[in-house]
């Protein structure tokens, strides 16, 4: 397994280029499911969780070309049973329930299981899918959904900690074949939902509401092919800004889209980190001694819970006591004994981290126990001093693109160690 090498206590400088976003294209590559006309999708990361949803679109009889950043599909003619041990490996998969329930009246996926950051259960996408008509049943390990023919219906999807980003990709892609109009209240705000609407719509869907609670479809025959843009990561770029902050640095983030990242710049701005806003780029720059601040992570367009353990990071090194909260994923604190290795002094209360901050953080060799874990590891070794292993980098790998060649770049001192 690959691990990084970071030499930290270097200011980061320049540009950096924000990749597509990772978790707009899971459910946009699910959505060429829907006909059997070719998609083309632009701007795709070269991450393997995408390279991984390409293989079981292939598994379910799909071709899927990539050159470059573009990814053409065509499902031409697919099946609705999708293989076990692929489908399991990755939770974003499950978003192709949806589509293959609305395009062969019958899928089976298998049940994805909790990971390190909470239970995630798919109760909301199973009632919405119900709610269309769906029989769902669960027997060894696979959902299975079947429905002689989908019916619009007015739902409510909101569940314990709000409302469900997958879980509306899910049910507003099949939403789009079904006969009459759907209603998904509480529906997901998030960006990557407005995307994928965005990119239903230019397949023929004639979806309203998209980026608000209310989410209405109406249902149409059929969807045609379509080409689309990725949307720009937004988690990138607050994971940039982030690291930029930590290190005394100013990054430029290229392709960055402000109005995606209002909840995690105003944190910022309060902390005292310098933010300029521009229309397609954010430049990011820290001249002075932070403040400590407190966060709660929430639904977009609240402050996302993938920042989560990066902003943590940074709370680390600023004098004072922050509090953050996690509300959406109860168990998503993996980071904290990790940071404690590099010195970070914080208590976890209930749902809650106190992190004491201030301490000068030293180097040491830390495990990645998720994706975002990762990243804030990565930016605690780049503001430590001395020198950080951070194993198993394939988590980081999952979805940031070359985040070591990008870091690099920004005058960072970081390797990959292969083995
Ligand atoms: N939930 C339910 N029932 C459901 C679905 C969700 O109770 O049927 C709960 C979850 O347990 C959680 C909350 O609702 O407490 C929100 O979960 P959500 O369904 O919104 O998460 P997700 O759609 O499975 C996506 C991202 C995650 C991101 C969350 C929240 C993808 C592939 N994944 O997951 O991304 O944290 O939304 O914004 O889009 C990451 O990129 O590191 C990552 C984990």
């Amino acid at each position: 397994m690959d691990s990084l090498l970071i030499k930290g206590g270097v200011p980061l400088h320049g540009e950096v280029q924000i990749s597509g976003a990772k978790n707009a294209v899971l459910p946009l590559m699910a959505a060429t499911l829907l006909t059997r006309e070719p998609c083309v999708i632009r701007r795709v990361p070269n991450l393997s969780d995408v390279r991984f949803m390409g293989q079981i679109l292939e598994w379910l009889g799909a071709k899927v070309e990539s050159k470059g950043d573009t990814v053409r599909i065509q499902a031409t003619k697919v099946k609705g049973h999708a293989d076990y041990e692929l489908v399991r490996q990755m939770r974003g998969s499950v978003c192709i329930l949806g589509p293959l329930l609305a395009r062969l009246h019958h899928a089976a996926v298998s049940l994805p299981g909790g990971c390190v950051i909470g239970a995630r259960p798919i109760n909301l996408h199973l009632k919405g899918l119900a709610a269309l008509g769906a029989k769902i049943t669960i027997e060894e390990g696979y959902v299975e959904a079947v429905s002689r023919k989908l019916t619009g219906a007015p739902m409510f999807l909101g569940g314990r900690a709000g409302s469900t980003v997958l879980g509306t990709a899910n049910v507003m892609m099949a939403a789009t074949l079904a006969e009459g109009v759907t209603v998904i209240e509480s529906a997901a705000c998030e960006p990557e939902v407005v995307d994928l609407a965005n990119f239903l719509n230019a397949m023929g869907a004639r979806i309203t509401g998209a980026g608000s609670p209310t989410l209405t479809v109406v249902g149409v025959k059929e969807l045609h092919g379509a080409e689309h843009e990725v949307i720009p990561d937004r988690i990138e770029a607050a994971t940039y800004a982030i690291a930029a902050a930590a290190t005394n640095g100013e990054v430029s983030l290229r392709g960055a889209r402000p109005e995606h990242l209002h909840a995690v710049l105003d944190k910022l701005d309060e902390a005292g980190v310098e933010v300029q806003r521009r229309a397609t780029s954010l430049l990011v720059r820290r001249r002075k001694r932070l403040n400590a601040v407190d966060v709660t992570t929430l639904p977009y367009a609240g402050f996302p819970t993938d920042v989560q353990a990066q902003f943590m990071a940074l709370m680390t090194l600023t004098p004072g006591i922050s509090i953050i909260t996690e509300r959406i994923f109860e168990s998503r604190f993996m980071h904290v004994s990790e940071l404690a290795r590099l010195g970070a002094d914080i208590e976890i209360e209930g749902p809650s981290a106190i992190i004491k901050g201030g301490r000068r953080l030293s180097g040491a060799p830390v495990m990645a126990s998720d994706l975002r874990a990762s990243a804030a590891l990565v930016i605690a070794g780049l503001a430590a001093r001395g020198t950080t292993q951070v194993n198993r980098v394939y988590h980081l790998d999952r979805g940031y693109e070359h985040m070591d060649t990008k870091l690099r770049k920004l005058g960072a001192r970081i390797q990959r160690v292969e083995e």
